[in-house]
Order: C-alpha cells, then sequence, then structure tokens
C-alpha cells in the first residue's frame, strides 16, 4: 500500500508548494479540499493544514472537525492551519498590530524537538500573516518564537504541530527539512514514492485495466502528452496510436522533428497535416478570442476525423486484436486538484479533449493525472526519453496564431517562424534556453514603422521577443537576458528575416501583463 498524507486546503496560494515539497521527499500525497479528508483509509500517516485568505473570526472561514485525525496521526497546522488548530483547541488568535510579512528568524528553537531536528540558531524563515498567537492551547508547549512572534511554533504530546510560518516558501531557508522532519521522523514515511516506482506500478496497471484494448492519444508536442505516450507505450507497445495533427502554427520545422523523435522512440504516430483547413478557416480573423475558438473546433474535427479511421480499421471483438476504447491524455495533478477561491466557492479546473463524440464510446485514460510537472519530468528521464522533449518550454495550444496579432497568413506565419527560430536557438548557444521558463517572439504585424537598409528605406513590421521565469506560468517575470545576448538576436533577426526591421523586449511581468500577447 502507498503511504500518504493528506494537505487539507484552506484557500491558500501556497497549497500546491507544500504538495510538491512532499514529493520531493519521496512521499506521495493528495491535496484535498479542506473539508474532504478521507475516513478509513489507511494509508494516510500524515495531514497538513494549509494556510488560508481567511481570519479564523471570520464568519466564511473554512472550518474542519479536528477529531478526524487528532491523536490518530500526526497533524502539522501551517499559519491558518495553526491558528485554527489554537483557536478551535482553546488558544488566542488576534489581530496582529502590523501585519508580520516576510522574513524573520527564529530567536529561539527547540531543537529536542523531533520537527525542528538539525534546525541551525536564527533559522530564517517566511511569515505571512495578519492574526497572531497571542495563546496558545492548554497541554501545548512553545518550540519555537521569533522577535516578534513568540508562538511561532508549538507542539502537544498528542502528536500535533503547528507553525506560523510557511516551511513551504524557499525564503523558509530550513522549511525542506522542517518538512522531512515532519513527513519521515514524525508520520514515518518510508520514502518509497520514485520515479522508478512509479513507472512501475503504472505500467503494471495499465496492463491491467487496459487488458488487450486498443488506445488513441493526442500528441502535442509537448512533455506531458509526450511522457504519457511514452508510458503507455511501456505497456501496451503498438496497441496504442498518437495522433499528431499540424495545425501550420507550430515552430519551424517542429512538426518534422518532433514526428523523427517520436518514432525514434518506437510510438505509433499518424502525423496529420491540416494547416490548409486551419488557415482557410483564419483567413482575415483578427480577434484573439476567435481565432483560439475556430483553433479550438477545427482541431477537434481533425482529431475525431483520424481516431474515427482508426477505430474503424480495428477489429471491434475483443482478444490479441483488441478494439479501441480508450482515449487518453496527458492530464497532470494541477489540472484537476479542485481549488479554493476566497468567495468559498470549490472551483473544479479540469483540462479535457472537449467534444469527443460520445457515439465513439471512449473511456478516458490519465496516467500522469497524479504528477506534478517536475515529477512528469522525471518520469521522462525514467523512461529515457531524449532531454530535449523534456525540457521543451510550455507552447500554446494555437501555437504562433496567438503570437500574430491581427490577421494570419502563411507568410506572417514563416516571418514568425523565422524570427522564433533565430531566438531559440541562440537561448540554447548561449546556455539560457534552461533558465527562462517559456521564450518566443510576436510578430506585431498591424505596426509597420520606418527603418533603413542599405541605401533604402523600409517601412516594415517590428517583433517582440518575449523571456519570462515562473515556476507554474500562474505568475512570471521577464527574464533578465543580456544586453549581448539581445543585441546579437536582435541584429540576426533584423539582418536575415525579410519583412522585419525593428526588435523590441517585452519588458513585463505577470500580472498584469500575461505571457502571451494575445
Ligand atoms: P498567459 O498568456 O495566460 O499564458 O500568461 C499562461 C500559459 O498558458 C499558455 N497559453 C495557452 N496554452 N492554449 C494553451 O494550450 C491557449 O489558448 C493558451 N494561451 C496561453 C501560455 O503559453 C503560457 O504557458
Amino acid at each position: 500500500m502507498t503511504q500518504k498524507i493528506i494537505i487539507l486546503d484552506f484557500g491558500s496560494q501556497t497549497t500546491q508548494l507544500i504538495g510538491r515539497r512532499v514529493r520531493e521527499l519521496d512521499t506521495f500525497c493528495e491535496i484535498l479540499p479542506y473539508n474532504k479528508f478521507p475516513k478509513d483509509d489507511p494509508s494516510v500517516i500524515g495531514v497538513i493544514l494549509s494556510g488560508s485568505p481567511y481570519s479564523v473570526h471570520d464568519p466564511d472561514a473554512f472550518k474542519v472537525d479536528l477529531s478526524q485525525f487528532v491523536g490518530r496521526i500526526p497533524v502539522l497546522g501551517i499559519c491558518y492551519g495553526a491558528q485554527f488548530i489554537s483557536h478551535t483547541l482553546g488558544g488566542k488568535v488576534e489581530k496582529a498590530d502590523s501585519r508580520e510579512y516576510g522574513r524573520a528568524n527564529l530567536e529561539t528553537v527547540d531543537v529536542s524537538n523531533p520537527l525542528f531536528r538539525g534546525f541551525e540558531e536564527h533559522s530564517q524563515v517566511w511569515m505571512s500573516h495578519g492574526d497572531t498567537i497571542t495563546a496558545i492551547p492548554d497541554g501545548f508547549q512553545v518550540i519555537g518564537s521569533t522577535k516578534d512572534v513568540t508562538n511561532a511554533a508549538f507542539w502537544n504530546t498528542r502528536d500535533v504541530w503547528a507553525v506560523q510560518f510557511h516551511p513551504e516558501v524557499f525564503h523558509s531557508l530550513q522549511g525542506t527539512l522542517l518538512l522531512r522532519n515532519f513527513v519521515v521522523g514524525i508520520c514515518g514515511s518510508r520514502q518509497q514514492w520514485s520515479a522508478a516506482s512509479f513507472v512501475d506500478s503504472t505500467v503494471a496497471e495499465l496492463k491491467q485495466q487496459l487488458g488487450h484494448d486498443r488506445v488513441i492519444l493526442g500528441l502535442s508536442g509537448g512533455v506531458d502528452s509526450s511522457v504519457a505516450a511514452v508510458l503507455l507505450h511501456r505497456a501496451i507497445g503498438s496497441r496504442l496510436t498518437c495522433i499528431f495533427v499540424d495545425h501550420g502554427m507550430l515552430r519551424k520545422n517542429e512538426f518534422r522533428q518532433v514526428m523523427d523523435d517520436y518514432q525514434g522512440l518506437g510510438l505509433n504516430v499518424v502525423g496529420v497535416d491540416a494547416s490548409a483547413k486551419f488557415f482557410a478557416d483564419l483567413s482575415g480573423v483578427t480577434d484573439p478570442e476567435e481565432k483560439r475558438k475556430i483553433i479550438g473546433r477545427d482541431f477537434i474535427e481533425v482529431f475525431n476525423a483520424e481516431a474515427k479511421s482508426i477505430i474503424n480499421s480495428s477489429p471491434s471483438v475483443e482478444g490479441e486484436e483488441g478494439a479501441v476504447r480508450w482515449l487518453a491524455q496527458g492530464t497532470i495533478y494541477p489540472d484537476r486538484i479542485e481549488s479554493l477561491n476566497i468567495t468559498g466557492k470549490v472551483i473544479k479546473s479540469h483540462h479535457n479533449v472537449g467534444g469527443l463524440p460520445k457515439e465513439m464510446n471512449l473511456q478516458l485514460c490519465e496516467p500522469l493525472k497524479w504528477l506534478f510537472k517536475d515529477e512528469v519530468r522525471r518520469v521522462g528521464r525514467q523512461l529515457g526519453m531524449p532531454e530535449h522533449l523534456i525540457t521543451r518550454h510550455p507552447f500554446p495550444g494555437p501555437g504562433l496564431a496567438v503570437r500574430i496579432l491581427g490577421d494570419i497568413t502563411p507568410e506572417k506565419v514563416r516571418i514568425l517562424q523565422d524570427a522564433d527560430d533565430i531566438y531559440i536557438r541562440a537561448l540554447r548557444e548561449w546556455g539560457l534556453y534552461d533558465q527562462v521558463w517559456q521564450a518566443g517572439v510576436v510578430l506585431l504585424s498591424t505596426v509597420r514603422s520606418v527603418g533603413v537598409m542599405g541605401d533604402e528605406r523600409t517601412y516594415e513590421h517590428p517583433v517582440a521577443l518575449r523571456a519570462v521565469t515562473s515556476t507554474d506560468a500562474m505568475t512570471a517575470d521577464w527574464a533578465h537576458l543580456p544586453f549581448d545576448f539581445l543585441a546579437q538576436v536582435s541584429n540576426e533577426i533584423i539582418n536575415k528575416v525579410r519583412g522585419v526591421n525593428r526588435v523590441c523586449y517585452d519588458i513585463s511581468s505577470k500580472p498584469p501583463s500575461t505571457i502571451e500577447w494575445e
């Protein structure tokens, strides 16, 4: 049985980060809404209560019945989780005179307590709270204090720990050690969740689940669908058929390269060049949302037609030559986590191929549905996939269509592909590619500016280079690329790409901007 830690989400922005930290300790965990603690699950070895945008005194504050786990399994309350424990068990939580936000140091820390084993004096922690715990409940003992926060960490012998700071964030310098002490030292994790164990158990489960059935999977060239494909291929071999649709708005030569990569991995891939259809349907369309809708609709049409023809040419009887019964997707865990927003409503966001007709009667197979992005990459490496497939930057589904302002023509796509190719190649050559989350060029085809080349006046389009650093694309900062690098790329683009006479660098962060321009 796989041991697991339950993380109860009270709506904090860092709840997912707690999950990732626990996984980094080779321990499986599930993030669940605060009121969904699983009853009678013997695999649960500990529970962590997250932070929250609420104060415990808010009438709408999220509440959990602590008796479900206190005294049964170890509990760690973080920030709001600590305040909730204190408030509910008889301590006191009050508005802080000033919000306690940012760096602090543990002035006193009880290193004999198992939570703080190995801690250094004055260890830096990260605070972010408006309320403060002015009295801890009876039976609890303070085990850590900062200059301003006396009750920064406390515990009782019923295996309840509470910390006012955020061990999951990078700025709590020994935060990972604290989580290790809790997960491994206190909860007794055997640390058996690893890429290798995931591959072994998932391949065995997929074999069992799929039997002789055939599976169809849509590839995008991105890491998630590629790893899902290789994992499935390991389980069912050629009974997996992958479909890779070229909508004409991929990067330069990408369709061919990705097809070669996939075939090199032994995958059975059907490549469909549908670019003519997409260009025809996008002709004259300038509105970004309209472009997205058309591409989404066309994509489903092309994918479905291909899937149907594969289904029709496969036998419909069971046996060695099984029928197509499954649609596989590279859905990953963050796509499925039910997250709470501050209005108290539970939102479920779930990626879906959408629109697969019911008569196809396919069941969904999502082999990566428990993994975070960094785990998907580790699984890819475990499966022996080439590094350039694993570290490839995210790329939007509608491709270059959302990087061309105004209407889309094959000529504009060609210009953008050439400029983008110079930029991405240079990022690789300068060793910068892996330092940024995502990069690309935007063609400002609704704008023209004057330039001079040789003796001739030009009146052409500018392009904007975009590169951002991020961990999840929810927030992003512009990457501080070296000026010498930008100068080289600018020169090369203007000299080699016809139709472009000016290069700008986008220095906007998200929020308030977005990563893509459309
Ligand atoms: P934004 O522009 O919203 O992008 O900051 C965040 C991340 O999502 C990608 N993106 C898309 N991906 N279909 C996709 O599959 C889309 O329509 C789309 N729009 C943006 C973007 O590239 C970035 O990684």
